[in-house]
């Protein structure tokens, strides 16, 4: 101790937060937050093919994989620690129904058979959308330049009984037209899958940060944009009520998505809901951390670690991120 440093000098304190902080073991004792792999949805993205593996060129250790390729990659996670899985698929051809989005040989749900016979306790979860299966990309049937929502959510009902059939434990209705979670419930209790559960991407906003995931799934809509069914930025207020219809629809995991610019909604889902809750760590967030980290400006694993966190923190129980297998590893 330096000279300066004499009794003198010393406060009389009764609370010295530091005192928690000064060793990593007291730190451990009083974390609030446990970050685990248990918590993980990893993304996979299903192609035709056989041998498969071509990576995203916005996102650094994603890959496009054929269904036996999709296999090894979960199997991998699985020991990792990662419970989930949730799969999007890239279709050998477009129309303008994506009618392939419920085609029982298509990628997806050739992949959730494959998955479900190699790697049985793998929970797996199917997106579903049509914007990867419509030639103009938008996530719905079109009249004109107008997404017609009823005439939609019959083509999201066929798409999620086929993943049913196929064997998927969850259906993940991504497209944000209404009235979506209770057709696709009462259309999966007629079937008799009401064991399939429903994850809802309930208050999905229009993000500038699903940019890489529209290569990764080659969705991009090839005029206009989202807006007329993805949420406002600037709205909370409208995804609490969003999370409330879905939840009365019958959803049994709600999701905010993206996650990090969204903790103010995942913190006021959680609190008002306490439903089993899960937000979306989306493309683009995962490609800002791989290209800064790519070009020396921070500490990547950290920043993930810290941005896993601070999701979990705000009151998330699951996260789907594409750092799932990256952080199992360092967890
Ligand atoms: C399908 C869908 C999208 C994402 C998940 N499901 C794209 C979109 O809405 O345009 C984005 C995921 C990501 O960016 O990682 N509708």
């Amino acid at each position: 101790m330096s000279m300066a440093v004499k009794t003198a000098t010393r406060l009389t304190l009764a609370r010295r937060p530091r005192r928690l902080r000064r060793t990593e073991a007291i730190r451990g004792l009083v974390r609030e937050t446990r970050l685990t792999p248990d918590c993980f949805v990893y993304p996979l993205f299903v192609c035709e093919g056989h041998g498969v593996r071509r990576e995203v060129g916005s996102m650094p250790g994603v890959y496009q994989l054929s269904v036996d390729e999709a296999v090894k990659e979960a199997a991998a996670a699985k020991a990792e620690g990662i419970p989930a899985v949730i799969l999007f698929g890239l279709p050998a051809s477009k129309d303008a129904n994506g009618t392939l989005a419920a085609d029982p040989e298509a990628p997806v749900q050739a992949a959730v058979r494959a998955l479900k016979r190699e790697v049985p306790d793998l929970v797996v979860m199917t997106d579903v959308c049509l914007c990867e299966y419509t030639s103009h990309g938008h996530c719905g049937i079109l009249d004109g330049e107008e997404i017609v929502n009823d005439v939609t959510v019959a083509h999201l009902v066929q798409a999620a009984l086929s993943h049913a059939v196929a064997g998927a434990d969850f259906v993940a209705p991504s497209d944000m037209m209404d009235g979506r979670v209770g057709a696709i419930r009462q259309a999966l209790d007629e079937r008799g899958f009401e064991r399939v559960g429903i994850l809802s991407y309930a208050a999905k906003y229009c993000s500038a940060f699903y940019g890489p995931f529209r290569e990764a799934a080659d969705s991009a809509p090839q005029f206009g944009d989202r807006r007329s069914h993805q949420m406002d930025p600037a709205n909370v207020e409208e995804a609490l009520r969003e999370v409330e219809i879905d939840i009365a629809e019958g959803a049994d995991i709600v999701m905010v998505k993206p996650a990090l610019p969204y903790l103010d909604v995942i913190a006021k889902v959680k609190a008002r809901f306490g439903q089993p809750t899960a937000a979306y760590h989306v493309s683009g967030e995962y490609a800002m951390l791989k290209a800064a980290e790519a070009n020396g400006w921070i500490d990547g694993p950290r920043a993930m670690l810290e941005s896993l966190t601070a999701i979990r923190r705000a009151g998330a129980d699951i996260i789907v991120t594409y750092f799932a297998r990256d952080a199992a590893r360092l967890l």
